[in-house]
């Protein structure tokens, strides 16, 4: 990632489909004085997703695109972010899969929190496989996006223990309050 110049902070998209608690971290995030970046942008495939709410909240400009017709959304997208100037897209609970031309288009520069130690549980349901398997740790992972789901580089991970109470409940409690923690440390780590 390219260094932070002078003083401006680097106009980031946050793409999300639910609850938007990662994306509320990363606002407040913003907003301290040593954060490489600002957001911009709030960006959901659904209208229904809760996380929305933070736009009014903080007076960010927020888009909703259905992504029915994948193709003319990425476009339309494509030319949103030009127009905005945004330099970094952040998934944060974003349920539709991108494709890998877009990915393409702003490679090294889309990055993915997900709720496991990466390689281990791509995909959904992490917390429930974690438990069946009878993990001692879990955790969390900030990735860059590539074209495989879940599989580029990995920025930074944290883990918590597992302990003989969880079920998949408490432990995706345990793990999204974890979260909140490492995507702005890995966010600061790739800019620095
Ligand atoms: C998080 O657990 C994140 O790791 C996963 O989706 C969830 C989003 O939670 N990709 P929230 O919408 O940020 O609260």
């Amino acid at each position: 990632m390219e260094k932070l110049i002078g003083l401006k902070k680097v106009k980031t998209a946050v793409f999300i489909s639910g609850t938007g608690s990662n994306l509320e971290n990363l606002i407040k995030f913003s907003k301290i004085k040593k954060s490489p970046i600002s957001i911009d942008l709030i960006l959901s495939n659904t209208n229904e997703a809760k996380g929305l709410k933070y736009s009014n909240q903080y007076i960010i400009k927020k888009k909703i695109f259905d992504f029915k017709d994948i193709k003319s959304t990425e476009k339309n997208i494509q030319i949103l972010i030009k127009k905005d100037n945004i330099k970094l897209i952040c998934l944060a609970g974003f349920m539709k899969i991108l494709s890998a031309n877009f990915i393409k288009k702003f490679n090294g520069k889309i990055i993915n929190i997900h709720p496991s130690l990466l390689p281990k549980y791509k995909g959904l349901n992490t917390h429930k496989r974690a438990i069946n398997n009878k993990d001692k740790f879990a955790g969390c992972t900030v990735h860059y996006v590539t074209a495989k789901l879940d599989s580029g580089k990995i920025i930074m991970q944290k883990k918590i223990k597992i302990s003989a109470k969880d079920n998949s409940t408490s432990l995706a409690k345990k793990v999204r309050n974890l979260e909140h923690k490492l995507y702005s440390a890995a966010i600061m780590k790739i800019f620095s």
